[in-house]
């Protein structure tokens, strides 16, 4: 291409400077939308041209990452861009923002060398999507893929280059708040996720000017920390380590991420950010990855408090020591690396890889092609960013109604008709905030349509609907106080100043009035976010005492979940008439709850995540190791490996959900009895319809090694088919199941597929399976 066969020439030319070079072989940012990199070997020579000409305080100055607002005043940013002391910045989500900053760097900073802008899009940018954990219910791959797209276009639209997503650490604890933040517990699907989302955001390569270079994150095993609170220690076995929690890292490099952000925990005793072997040995030597590590904010500093660091120069000596290209939020970077590579005690070599690599990942967003690729020219600047022609409401709805899991329909009470009366309860039946989730980046909430109006746009002048708050969130004035902590001038959770009987009894009035409650409960978005772990998983506040006083109406109960983590579903289980699980659906949330209580739509998503029954038996993954003394339903309870004051198992399992259908599965057929290395199986089932309406099921395939050299879980999944079905309609669903599918980490952490037995397992959810069995030979 025109622009990169300059490249290659620019490399040679020693007095031009990289962005000169470039930007005068093309304009504001307005080129082709497929950008063709050009070879490895251009790269280097044009990166390694660069660096020979970097005084060291340029080199420190592109390690570092900065907040817009939060780490410095606007002025002394710009200055300090202009001084070549910035590699990038984030939290700017707008082209007039950025484009000075841009010009800044390459118009006054001495080698201009550009910047990059990055920002935290993990389920949607302008148009926000469900929360990942929603994407993850689809079991749909292509929509987790289009809804990373669509946020790189309207990013990238928006002047940035590159966004800390996907969030891809497996959450076992529902307590931990950023449960919500990612895909749920499985190694599998949580892969399958990560590769879909890097796939979306950076589209053909992270260098279009609709592309985001993906930051993979939180590396590594973020999810894991003890008791699920936020930012707690992380201590794991290697095995489980490799088995379970790094595989959705890898799925994410593997896919092409150009960016991997370190976790805030330690790892074993080591923090992820001081930790040589899980930045050098692991990431680059074993995984082979070639983009640019990111500390998570402040983690530098933060090794002081870990313990690890007696100072800032030791701290900062750590980090780049153990492989932390980009400083976040950067302090001890650019007060401690100019010296200690002075002293000698950081050798220059280890500056300049982490250099490599920024400048490496500038390379392949094209910033040296060009720097305003994605800011383009003032004069096409929007008018207004949050204008509503620049919205995916379309694309948003229908990755939102495929998010939604139904958990109960006692009677066929769902679908609804549309007509009658409906009253729509609830403290987030008409929270705009809430159904944006965690995290919504640029979405804007006045553009959010919520459950009541959802219900009204479906309903139009056919049916009446009323309303009623019915509780607040919560009750709790410490709980308030701390959700609203973040902003006091615009606090999130605004508490009806009436006391929860006065506003029980109005929904109560409100209901004995209507036909049908459709009431929606949860919890704010504040709860299911970073720093929000929890000691309970109960509705908080009066939630459930409104819950109970609907019920005795002896209206039909619908429930519609808003929560960011499963919660204690005990009650709503036995008491609802129907129940749906819609996490936080975003921008177009209600029209697309909407579609799936009256009919629009039949859902057809899955649970990515167990439903403990209470918080004391958590952990409750589906895939535990197996042991001695396992639990079996139908046996007696004693001696056996469960707690006697409840039921054993999830109250609802990984991979469960309903439609407004029915499907029959076969029992499960083996292509052969046995499986020679390097040879193949074909399992299949026939599934079918046997309802009355269309409907989409996720057939889930899971295999059980019988015995193994180490203790292997009860059960794994290995893959999955979305397929849809007409009444009455059968399918056969095939997997092809190899050597590669029943590999495992041995005790010496060798990739090894053993010898022996294999039970495959497939049905509709992880505790109904079909089995069938197989030898490995
Ligand atoms: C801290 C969070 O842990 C991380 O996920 C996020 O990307 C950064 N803050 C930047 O906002």
């Amino acid at each position: 291409m025109r622009m990169f066969s300059a490249l290659a020439v620019a490399a040679s030319l020693a007095c031009l400077s990289a962005a000169s070079a470039f930007a005068a072989t093309d304009g504001a940012g307005n080129g082709n939308p497929a950008v063709a990199m050009p070879s490895a070997s251009a790269k280097q020579a044009f990166i390694d041209n660069l660096i020979r000409r970097m005084t060291l305080d340029e080199k420190i100055g592109q390690l570092r990452l900065i907040s817009i607002g939060a780490d410095m005043p606007a002025p002394k940013l710009m200055e300090e861009i202009a001084a070549g002391r910035v590699g990038g910045t984030f939290n700017s989500v707008t082209r007039a923002d950025n484009r000075p900053l841009q010009d800044a760097a390459v118009k006054h900073s001495r080698l201009k060398i550009p910047i990059f802008f990055a920002y935290d899009i993990v389920h949607g940018h302008r148009t926000v999507f469900p929360i990942s954990l929603g994407l993850a219910s689809s079991w749909d791959m292509s929509v987790v893929k289009h809804a990373a797209r669509v946020a790189a276009e309207e990013a990238s639209a928006d002047g940035l280059d590159a966004t800390f997503a996907p969030m891809v650490d497996i959450s076992r604890d529902p307590r931990w708040g950023r449960t919500s933040e990612g895909f749920g517990e499985d190694p599998y699907l949580v892969s399958q996720s990560a590769r879909a989302s890097v796939q979306g955001f950076q589209g053909s390569s992270p260098a279009n000017p609709d592309s985001l270079m993906a930051f993979v994150k939180h590396f590594a095993l973020y999810g894991a920390v003890e008791g699920g609170r936020d930012y707690n220690v992380v201590d794991m076995s290697p095995m489980r380590m490799y088995q379970d929690y790094l595989p959705p890292y890898r799925a994410g490099i593997d896919a092409g991420a150009g960016g991997v952000m370190i976790a805030l925990n330690s790892i074993n005793g080591t923090p992820a950010t001081s930790n040589k072997w899980l930045l050098r040995d692991l990431l680059r030597d074993e995984w082979g990855f070639k983009g640019v590590t990111v500390s998570d904010h402040g983690a530098i500093e933060e090794l002081m408090r870990h313990g690890v660091a007696r100072d800032g120069r030791e701290a900062a000596k750590l980090a780049i020591e153990a492989g932390v290209d980009m400083s976040m939020a950067d302090v001890q970077y650019l007060k401690q690396l100019p010296d200690l590579v002075k002293s000698g005690e950081v050798p220059m070599r280890d500056i300049d890889g982490a250099v490599r690599e920024v400048l490496g990942a500038k390379y392949d967003m094209g910033l040296f092609a060009d720097p305003y690729r994605r800011i383009g020219a003032a004069a096409q600047d929007p008018k207004d960013v949050n204008a509503e022609s620049r919205l995916h409401r379309d694309a948003a709805r229908d990755a939102a109604r495929k998010s939604i899991v139904l958990l109960e329909n006692r009677h066929d009470t769902l679908p609804l008709a549309k007509t009658g009366k409906v009253a729509v309860i609830g403290p987030l039946a008409d929270a705009k905030i809430d159904i944006m989730g965690s995290w919504s980046a640029a979405g804007v909430a006045g553009q959010a349509v919520t459950l009541l109006q959802g219900v009204r746009d479906a309903l139009g002048a056919n049916a009446q609907v009323t309303y009623a708050r019915g509780a607040n969130i919560t009750d709790d004035p410490r709980v308030v106080e701390y959700l609203n902590f973040l902003d006091w001038d615009n606090p999130e959770v605004v508490q009806d100043k009436r006391t929860p009987q006065q506003m029980i009894d109005e929904a109560v009035q409100v209901a004995r009035s209507a036909d049908t409650l459709v009431v929606a409960v949860g919890e704010s978005r504040g709860m299911s976010h970073e720093a929000s772990s929890r000691t309970s998983l109960s509705l908080p506040g009066s939630q459930l005492a409104l819950l109970q006083a609907l019920k005795a109406t002896g209206k039909p109960l619908v429930v519609v979940l808003m929560n960011g983590r499963p919660l204690d579903l005990n009650w709503p289980k036995a008491n609802a008439d129907a129940m749906l699980e819609t996490w936080y659906t975003g921008t177009e949330g209600g029209h697309a709850i909407a579609d799936v209580l009256f009919g629009d739509y039949n859902p057809s998503g899955k649970l990515p995540i167990s439903f403990p029954r209470s918080i004391g038996q958590i952990p409750t993954y589906y895939n535990q190791l197996r042991i001695g003394r396992p639990f079996t339903p139908g046996k007696p309870p004693n001696y056996t490996s469960q707690y006697f004051e409840e039921d054993s198992g999830p109250l609802y399992a990984f991979g469960y959900g309903l439609s407004y259908t029915t499907f029959d599965v076969s029992k499960v057929n083996l292509s052969a009895g046995t499986l020679a290395r390097g040879g193949k199986l074909d399992a299949s089932v026939t599934v079918r319809n046997t309802g009355k309406r269309e409907g989409e099921t996720v057939v889930q395939l899971y295999l059980q090694d019988v015995a193994a050299s180490i203790v292997r879980p009860v059960k794994e999944l290995k893959g999955f088919r979305k397929i849809a079905l007409k009444p009455g309609e059968s399918r056969t669903v095939h997997f092809t199941i190899d050597e590669g599918l029943l590999k495992f980490y041995n005790a010496k952490l060798q990739y090894v597929a053993e010898p022996g037995d294999f039970n495959v397992q497939i049905g509709l959810d992880s505790q109904h399976v079909g089995q069938a069995t197989f030898t490995l030979k």
